[in-house]
């Protein structure tokens, strides 16, 4: 039965409509499933976000509880924006920041990736253990829209808990629609950071050097 329900949950939270995706999260978050993401100081992603950041701007795409923006240096950006479909993580996030936060500095919105327009670029877009909450035929098109918003430089950072079995298919379509800047592999499991950009010049659609097999 337990089965037959993480099946109808997954294809729940990846097609459903935003209300279904939304009561199932703030369900989860609820009863503490994603507590274990509460507290991730040392996750390899830090360093590349700071690094690409730039001292500019973050948008962090299914951020859930908060632990990125509580995490992160913050002398190594700007404004960071996070972005959740659930109200409860979104509260859980809102409830972490901590007065030495300068206002304005950090901001939450509860909406879905599909549906947020953001108004203005970044030198981050973070989908941190949430791009596989896209179908996969839309990745790419979530992806270009996205690609809008990206400062001159900016750079889409993806991480990825697994890349195996059926989460291959992401990593393939990032190689072929865009540039692989960097890439880093976990030595445990098949964890993964992939920094990536829309492909530079008219035309040069297929990312160039992957370094992924
Ligand atoms: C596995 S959690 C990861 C949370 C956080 N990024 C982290 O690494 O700790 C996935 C998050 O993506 C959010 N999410 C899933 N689908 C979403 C969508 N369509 N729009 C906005 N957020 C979404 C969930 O609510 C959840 O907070």
């Amino acid at each position: 039965m337990q089965r037959v329900w993480n099946v109808l949950r997954a294809g729940l939270q990846t097609r459903g409509n935003e209300s279904i995706k939304r009561s199932i999260w703030n369900a989860e978050f609820s009863k503490g499933r994603w507590a274990c993401l509460d507290h991730s100081p040392g996750d390899p992603v830090y360093r590349y976000i700071e690094r690409y950041a730039n001292h500019g701007s973050i948008l962090d795409l299914g951020c859930g509880s908060g632990n990125t923006a509580t995490e992160l240096n913050a002398a190594e950006y700007h404004d960071y924006t996070g972005v959740d479909v659930s109200d409860v993580a979104i509260e859980m996030a809102r409830a972490r920041l901590k007065p030495s936060h300068a206002i304005g500095t950090i901001r939450y919105i509860r909406n879905d990736i599909y549906r947020y327009i953001p108004s203005q670029t970044f030198t981050v877009i973070l989908f941190r253990d949430s791009i596989y909450y896209i179908p996969p035929a839309k990745i790419r098109g979530l992806l270009e829209r996205y690609s809008q918003y990206l400062a001159r430089d900016g750079v889409f950072i993806a991480r990825l808990w697994q890349t195996t079995g059926r989460h291959q298919f992401i990593v393939e379509t990032i190689k072929r629609a865009f540039e692989i800047v960097e890439l880093y592999r976990t030595g445990e499991a098949s964890t993964a950071v992939i920094v990536f950009r829309p492909p530079r010049g008219v035309g040069s659609a297929e990312a160039g050097q992957s370094g992924l097999d």
